[in-house]
């Protein structure tokens, strides 16, 4: 039996063009391409967690981070790894790239012979990095129709559906 895993990293809290959220926009589409698949869910998230709540201050956090190239520690780790041939790994667009503790992720998983899938969201510059599949946060946030054709749309595309 195929089994695969979505590895995702997402903020709640103010966010940029839709308000104080209780769930990130990025976490919605992991949901959805984890029921389509029948995956296996792992949150990235930061041990040491400092990031503000505030949209402006986490702007200005998450440069810094960025300019400093950090490796944020994260919580725990994925469970038999190796038995996952295909991995999902989605997030927001900080500042044109992956936020930091995604590529504390990346490197932390020997991703070798399996098929890895890249989602962001974003609210304006999604695609033009390597996402294989970008989608505006408010859209994940506010259109739940729109958003799981979106997805069914793409997961057809790669003939995981
Ligand atoms: C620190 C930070 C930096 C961001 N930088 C960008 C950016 O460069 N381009 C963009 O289109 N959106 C940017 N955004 C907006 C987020 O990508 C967007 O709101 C995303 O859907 C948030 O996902 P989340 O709710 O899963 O955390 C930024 C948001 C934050 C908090």
């Amino acid at each position: 039996m195929a089994k695969t895993l979505v590895a995702y990293f997402s903020r709640c809290g103010e966010q940029y063009g839709v308000g104080d959220i209780t769930k990130g926009n990025t976490s919605i589409i992991a949901d959805i391409i984890a029921s389509k698949t029948s995956a296996d869910i792992f949150e990235i998230k930061v041990l040491n967690d400092n990031y503000p709540n505030r949209y402006t201050p986490l702007i200005q956090f998450a440069k810094q981070e960025k300019q400093a190239n950090a490796r944020p520690e994260i919580v725990g780790t994925v469970q038999n790894f190796d038995e996952y041939d295909t991995v999902f790994i989605g997030y927001p667009n900080w500042w044109g790239d992956m936020p930091m503790p995604v590529y504390t992720f990346k490197e932390s998983y020997d991703f070798s012979n399996k098929k890895v899938y890249t989602f962001c969201t974003h609210e304006g510059s999604g695609g033009v990095h390597k996402e294989d599949f970008a989608i505006y946060g408010h859209t994940a946030q506010n259109d739940k129709i729109e958003s799981e054709k979106k997805v069914d749309e793409w997961l057809h595309k790669l003939g995981v559906l």
